[in-house]
């Protein structure tokens, strides 16, 4: 046989070779082997579906008072309200806390539904109807309570030191802003307001209830 012959024969076992499959040449497959049975779990792929487990979970938690909270602002009723007592039960141009069950409150709330108001009974105006002041206690700072100090005639704000007025307006401190008031009527002789949500400089307690002092 000569040498171009060996050479032909070679060069067609080569070709030849190419074109089979793989499994009949006897070498070793390149691809997935799925002959063997799925690898166990490793101890790292367990840590990492037990992480991305509870995060989905703390996820959870953590949104749905959230996501609770911005629907309950969206369907805030605006039917409801608060007996505070009657007229009588405040003095005139005296400032009292009236404490009460928020009927606003959600489930979790828990403590934080026993709210307040200041109520300031400012008299009979000249058509004899009765006129009040009442103030949510949240500071219009950062919603720290504040304290009404009858010595004084001033409310103020342990947090960072605001102090207001009597009639609510702003006198010291870091609020922008005088406190904000609860929409009221009196009915029957009795004082009601409308239940407050917690009031921010962008969601007063009242529409009309614009920033002063
Ligand atoms: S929360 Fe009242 S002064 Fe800051």
């Amino acid at each position: 046989m000569t040498g171009r012959e060996r050479l032909g024969r070679h060069g067609q076992a080569a070709a030849e070779s190419r074109e089979l499959p793989t499994g009949h040449t006897g070498q070793t497959p390149m691809g997935p082997d799925t002959s063997q049975p799925p690898a166990a779990p490793t101890r790292r792929n367990f840590f990492l579906w037990l992480t991305a487990g509870l995060s989905a979970v703390a996820a959870v938690v953590v949104g749905i008072p959230f996501i609770g909270y911005l629907v309950g602002a969206r369907k805030r009723r605006t039917d409801l309200w608060v007996t505070l007592g009657s007229v009588s039960e405040f003095p005139r141009e005296e400032t009292r806390l009236k404490t009460f069950s928020n009927p606003l409150r959600q489930p979790w709330d828990g403590m934080a539904a026993n709210t307040g108001v200041y109520v300031r009974n400012l008299g009979k105006d000249e058509k004899q109807k009765d006129q009040f002041l009442v103030f949510a206690v949240n500071c219009a700072h950062l919603g720290c309570p504040v304290t009404w100090f009858p010595q004084s005639g001033l409310f103020m704000c342990p947090c960072h030191g605001g102090v207001y007025y009597a009639d609510g307006s702003h006198a010291s401190g870091p609020p922008p802003r005088g406190l904000f008031k609860c929409v009221w009527q009196v009915v029957d002789g009795k004082l009601q307001i409308r239940p407050p949500h917690y009031p921010t400089l962008q969601d007063p307690l009242s529409p009309d209830d614009t920033a002063e002092g």
